[in-house]
């Protein structure tokens, strides 16, 4: 079964294949309109339900329009709707009911063991949409967003600045690793990434620096991505934490010391002046709106290949 729950879990080769894919179909669609289907109809009669444990525009919308893409249908599963959300059904019954009815499942929960264990019962592939843990499609798509403007990742230099220990922030790592770009961490050291994710960094030789100084990590960058201070579900005093990262956001003078042509990148949603001002991510060096766009074309070739 391929799942794809974790940028980690799956080989350089593999994650080049879903880019190139993605690129190709991207490529072949100039001209079409919005949902209409790619010529191959690699999905048609197949079908994916999307759980959302959590709240989502960009996830659920691009998901949706994937699969429309594909040729494919999707249904949408709230938790308050279903047996499951509301404990009356196990988690190992409902993926055996929706093994039966659908293709592929995509599910957005608070708790990545949720993941792992629907996983486990399955008997057709799961995507990781957001956990606490990851967000392995947004950063995959987020990749295809680089290279369109920059060429190969491979050797690049990639920033992220705010929280350093958050869903972003891990799969960035995860990601660092498997694409070889150096990724410069600007983060307190009360949101610094967590032991295990480093471990995993120092065991696949990730090219990581993590510094407290925000100057230092944005230095002759190619690109500065931040996300949100405050996640959903992010069980924190935020006024506390978000006093904490004042210094991290990224603003006029942060980007001017990053290269000139350099790019900025958020997965959305913001929040206007706390991670980023208001001329940053509506100013020429911003992609932000492409990132959005091109999680229906990533996503398109996860399930691909998920399902190949
Ligand atoms: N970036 C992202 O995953 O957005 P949503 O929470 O709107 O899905
Ligand atoms: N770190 C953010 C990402 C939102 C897409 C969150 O989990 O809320």
């Amino acid at each position: 079964m391929k799942n794809f729950i974790n940028i980690s879990d799956l080989s350089i080769s593999d994650l080049r294949s879903i880019l190139e894919d993605a690129k190709l179909r991207k490529s072949n669609r100039k001209n079409f309109n919005k949902s209409a289907p790619d010529k191959d109809l690699p999905f048609q009669g197949k079908s994916m339900a999307m759980i959302f444990e959590k709240p989502s525009t960009r996830t659920r919308m691009s998901f949706d329009i994937a699969v429309k893409q594909l040729g494919g249908s999707s249904i949408i599963l709230n938790p308050d709707g279903i047996h499951y959300g509301k404990g009356d059904e196990s988690l190992k019954d409902t993926a055996k009911v929706l093994s039966e009815y659908v293709d592929i499942v995509m599910l957005r929960t608070s708790s990545h063991k949720n993941l792992e264990e629907f996983g486990k019962y399955l008997s057709i592939p799961i995507i990781n949409g957001l956990s606490d843990l990851s967000h392995p499609c947004q950063i995959l798509s987020d990749i295809l967003t680089f290279e369109e403007y920059k060429g190969s990742i491979q050797n690049k230099t990639v920033s992220w600045l705010g929280d350093g220990n958050n869903n972003m922030s891990n799969s960035l790592i995860e990601a660092a690793g498997k694409f070889d770009f150096q990724l410069k961490i600007g983060c307190p050291k009360e949101y610094a990434p967590q032991k295990k994710i480093l471990d995993w960094a120092k065991r696949n030789k990730v090219n990581l620096t993590i510094t407290k100084k925000p100057y230092e990590a944005v230095k002759d960058s190619d690109c500065i991505m931040t996300d949100k201070w405050v996640s959903m579900n992010d069980k924190v005093n935020k006024s506390k934490k978000k006093k904490l990262l004042k210094n991290y956001q990224v603003n006029k003078k942060i980007m001017e010391l990053a290269k000139a042509d350099a790019i900025f990148m958020h997965c959305l949603p913001v929040g206007r002046g706390e991670e980023v001002t208001d001329d940053i991510i509506d100013g020429k060096q911003s992609v932000v709106w492409m990132q959005a766009l091109n999680r229906v074309h990533a996503q398109k070739s996860i399930i691909n290949w998920c399902l190949s």
